[in-house]
């Protein structure tokens, strides 16, 4: 296969990228009053807008031309079909079967996986409605008040994310709360209120050999068993969601109540699945099904509308050309929307460790810089932190700007001033203030000579700042299903762009390994020999004042 470099393509954008240095986004729009419309995008309930990036027409010929030479429509088939795309494991990537709501086959291994499916949404559908209506009962008779998640990573992230985004529909029937760090902090600070006999924890966890996860879920069970005495109580307060049935039923759990996990469900594309069932116990399942269906939409969006018209295909073309092309190695996730105060870290999850890699799939040194780090806040909390930053450092970070018509939770005279601060800060990024005006307007404020001699090249901003603009008509389970599939599918698609392999995550393997023996060293009285002499210092000087 040829190297992304040796391709045409390829070729071409590198020396577009050189032309573009030279171009201000402001030339583009007033040389073509089209603009808008050619760059945006209308599907059901959500607008994108990609007008304000560094694009013209010869750059997006040549990015879908990529497209094109990398078989990406091959690729995205292969996906769907469930063949084994994920190269170094060996399996299918098939997040996409567990939101098929056409519920057609899908085979692997001479196995439907839309029946495991369907029969796992059953089991999900069943638990959520005994819990919800106080049929299930605790180790006392009480009915169930509070939900703990214990997981991490993908069996956190998703999950949380998705709850605190679509807290205005609960019914609060029950609370869910969520445990993912092992420092003994939150785990002591989510139980503190609680009242054991009418808690219920999901331990979720694909592998259920996640360290952290293991040990908050071995201290829950001594916190409960404090209170419950016998051991028993544990199949009535834990439920898991596993691919281990093995180590979840040594854990206690009965067999009945673990919710499958299969390898071919990527961690970070797991929310959909079982690892979805807190947001379901607290939205119910109906809810739970929207989310899957307003996905759903968009693997069809993905898989029907043709390239220059496929909003995550656009997505990852833009990420690329952004990162790739013109340097820019950061990107902002900004949502103008309390709701999605987790999205970024969302986000940091399912692009950063699906594509922060160096090496092809075909094990090859991977020279060009690949996806940028993600980061990101609530907007208009960042307007006051960081947009400084965003407005004149040398750096320049692209943005995903994501705004709601109508607010979940409307104020009077609140969503007016949010959202113009929403639409102001894109047009700002874009179109800067040059030298010239920056003068006038302090001319005209009555400023002295001196003081704009001295002002305006600070007052300067140069704008040509790339930002996409998502607008969806509210966050609601539908539309927020379609929102993180577009970033699923954009990460699918800069996988490929890229030639990584996107469903593997090897590069946290290292550190966990030496966690491990560390923490042997750290519970024994033996002077620490091996590691480097920094680390061998600094676990020294710990053990020492620890001792004292
Ligand atoms: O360490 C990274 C990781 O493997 C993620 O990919 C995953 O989402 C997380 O840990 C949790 O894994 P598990 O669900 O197996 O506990």
């Amino acid at each position: 296969m040829t190297v992304r470099t040796e391709l045409s393509s390829w070729k071409k954008l590198t020396s577009l990228a050189q032309n573009m240095q030279n171009i201000h986004m402001n030339d583009l729009f007033a040389a073509d009053s089209e603009r808008f419309d050619k760059f945006s995008i209308k599907l059901p309930n959500i607008l994108f807008d990609y007008s304000k990036n560094i694009i013209d027409d010869a750059v997006v010929k040549q990015l879908l031309n990529l497209c094109e030479q990398v078989e990406l429509e091959s690729w995205r088939d292969k996906m769907f079909n469930a063949e084994r795309i994920n190269l170094t494991e060996n399996r299918a990537v098939l997040h996409t079967a567990l939101r098929n709501r056409s519920k057609k086959a899908i085979v692997l291994d001479g196995e439907n996986v839309t029946d495991q499916v369907e029969d796992a949404l059953a089991h999900m559908e069943k638990f959520v409605n005994q819990v919800r209506q106080g049929q299930w009962k605790g180790y006392s008779g009480k009915r169930i008040t509070d939900i703990v998640n214990i997981g991490v990573g993908g069996s956190n992230l998703g999950p949380q994310m998705v709850t605190e985004a679509l807290k205005h529909y609960s019914d609060q029937s029950v609370n869910v709360h969520y445990v993912s760090n092992v420092d003994g902090a939150q785990i002591t600070e989510v139980l503190a209120p609680l009242n054991p006999e009418k808690v219920l924890f999901i331990v979720s966890s694909k592998t259920f050999t996640t360290t952290e996860t293991m040990t908050n879920a071995n201290t829950a069970t001594q916190w409960l068993l404090k209170s419950a005495i016998d051991k028993n109580a544990i199949a009535k307060h834990f439920v898991a969601v596993s691919a281990n049935i093995k180590n979840a039923t040594d854990f206690g759990i009965h067999p009945d109540n673990i919710f499958s996990m299969w390898d071919w469900v990527g961690g970070r594309f797991s929310l959909w699945s079982a690892i979805g069932l807190p947001i379901a116990l607290d939205l119910g399942f109906d809810k739970f099904i929207e989310l899957l269906d307003g996905a759903f939409e968009i693997d069809e969006h993905f898989q029907q509308a043709p390239l220059n018209a496929n909003v995550p295909v656009l997505m990852a073309l833009l990420s690329l050309w952004n990162c790739t092309f013109l340097g820019f190695k950061s990107q902002a996730i900004l949502p103008y929307d309390q709701t999605l105060h987790m999205l970024s870290a969302y986000l940091q999850q399912a692009e950063m460790e699906s594509n922060g890699k160096s090496v092809s799939w075909e094990g090859e040194k991977i020279t060009y810089p690949t996806v940028p780090s993600i980061w990101g806040e609530l907007g208009i909390n960042g307007q006051h932190a960081f947009y400084q930053y965003l407005h004149q450092s040398n750096n320049i970070v692209p943005g995903d700007f994501i705004g709601s018509v109508e607010s979940v939770t409307p104020v009077a005279g609140h969503h007016e001033t949010l959202m113009s601060n929403f639409f102001a800060q894109t047009q700002a990024l874009m179109t800067g203030v040059n030298e010239e005006q920056v003068r006038a307007d302090l001319k005209a404020k009555g400023r002295n000579q001196e003081v704009i001699d001295k002002l305006a090249p600070h007052k300067v901003h140069e704008g040509n700042r790339p930002t996409n603009t998502l607008l969806l008509s509210q966050i609601s389970p539908k539309t927020l299903g379609q929102l993180i599939a577009l970033y699923e599918q954009k990460i699918f698609v800069q996988g490929i762009l890229l030639q990584v392999c996107s469903f593997d995550q090897w590069g946290v393997e290292l550190g966990k390994g030496l966690a491990a023996n560390i923490e042997t060293e750290l519970l024994s009285d033996d002077v620490v020999q091996s590691h480097d002499s920094s680390t061998a210092n600094l676990i020294k000087f710990y053990k020492s004042v620890k001792a004292n």
